[in-house]
């Protein structure tokens, strides 16, 4: 055998520093599964790749360890820390955005978080999803348009975000009334979709955790961008699970999720309309957002 390794009649190729990912590798050659093996091969590459190029130190490797133990026992049935880990190291947005590759013609993606909730309360257009009497009353609007700008009428626009306070419904159960900030909208004949809520604000991913103590260890804040959450289906075309932006927002560039992208961020505009706001049922004058969706037909959207 040509190698580093030392050999004996019969044996395989033993385990040295130089070989030890391809000594690795080999014993994956029996996988069944030819995507598994791809992957492992990849990550058993890259993994000992990183160990020797930072000489890991036994110490370091004990305390790696400890940490995703930690990360693990943070996991329940509504927290998920290992997602949280994957947010802010940027890996969701990596895969997310390798899923989604659209050509530029559809609307981006970004990370769906972890305060979506299966069953968003189905709201008739225009109605007022926020909690009463808290936060600055805002009118958000929009248009589903297909990838030749035709409307797609009955297109689902499921839509949630944090309260004035920065604070989730399913973060404070009790103190903000359940499917408060929440909606599932279906669009009108035109594509059309609208409904009242409030300005969202900034604020922070959940840091009592072991995920919070890598963030302080590397004297990263925790704070994530104001913004309003959207999953847009129809039939026949692609979903896409997104934000969109307030341009207003601290922490546009250092979202602690890396989910900004340029194409989402909108400006809450102040409408000053007497009628429009009477109409609505706003005070006026009144912030205003306006984010059109474009969908790709099914199957246009993903990797390669
Ligand atoms: C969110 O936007 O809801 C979110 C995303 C990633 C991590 C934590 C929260
Ligand atoms: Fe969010």
């Amino acid at each position: 055998m040509e190698s580093g390794g030392r050999t004996r009649p019969g044996l395989g190729e033993l385990f040295t520093e130089e070989r030890s990912a391809e000594v690795v590798c080999a014993s994956l050659a029996g996988s069944p599964d030819p995507r598994l093996r791809r992957v492992l091969e990849s990550l058993v590459r890259h993994l000992h790749s990183f160990v020797k190029d930072v000489e890991l130190t036994e110490r370091e490797w004990q305390s790696a360890i400890s940490f995703l133990t930690d990360t693990g026992h943070k996991c329940d049935a509504t927290r998920q820390e290992f997602i949280l880990l994957s947010d802010v190291l940027g890996v969701s947005m990596l895969v997310e955005t390798i899923n989604h590759r659209a050509a530029g013609q559809a609307t981006e993606s970004t990370v769906t978080g972890p305060f979506h909730v299966a069953e968003s309360p189905p709201r008739e257009l225009g109605a007022d999803i926020s909690v009463p009497g808290s936060g600055d009353p805002c009118l958000v609007s929009g248009r589903v348009a297909g990838p030749a700008g035709e409307p797609i009428p009955g297109a689902l626009v499921d839509v949630w975000h944090a309260d004035a306070d920065g604070f989730y419904d399913v973060q404070k159960p009790g103190a903000i009334p359940e499917g408060s900030l929440r909606g599932l909208f279906t669009a009108d004949a035109e594509g059309r979709f609208w409904f009242r809520t409030i300005v969202p604000r900034y604020y922070p991913i959940p840091v009592d955790g072991a995920v919070g103590r890598l963030l302080a260890a590397m004297a990263r804040h925790p704070y994530r961008p104001a913004h309003i959450h959207l999953i847009v289906t129809a039939d026949g075309y692609a979903p896409v699970t997104t934000h969109v932006f307030d341009a207003d927002s601290p922490y546009l560039d250092s979202d602690a999720v890396f989910g900004v992208k340029e194409s989402l961020v909108r400006a809450f505009a102040s409408v000053d309309d007497p009628a429009r706001a009477a109409a609505l049922g706003l005070p006026n004058p009144f912030p205003s957002v306006e984010f059109d969706i474009t969908l790709l037909a099914a199957g246009l959207v993903g990797p390669g």
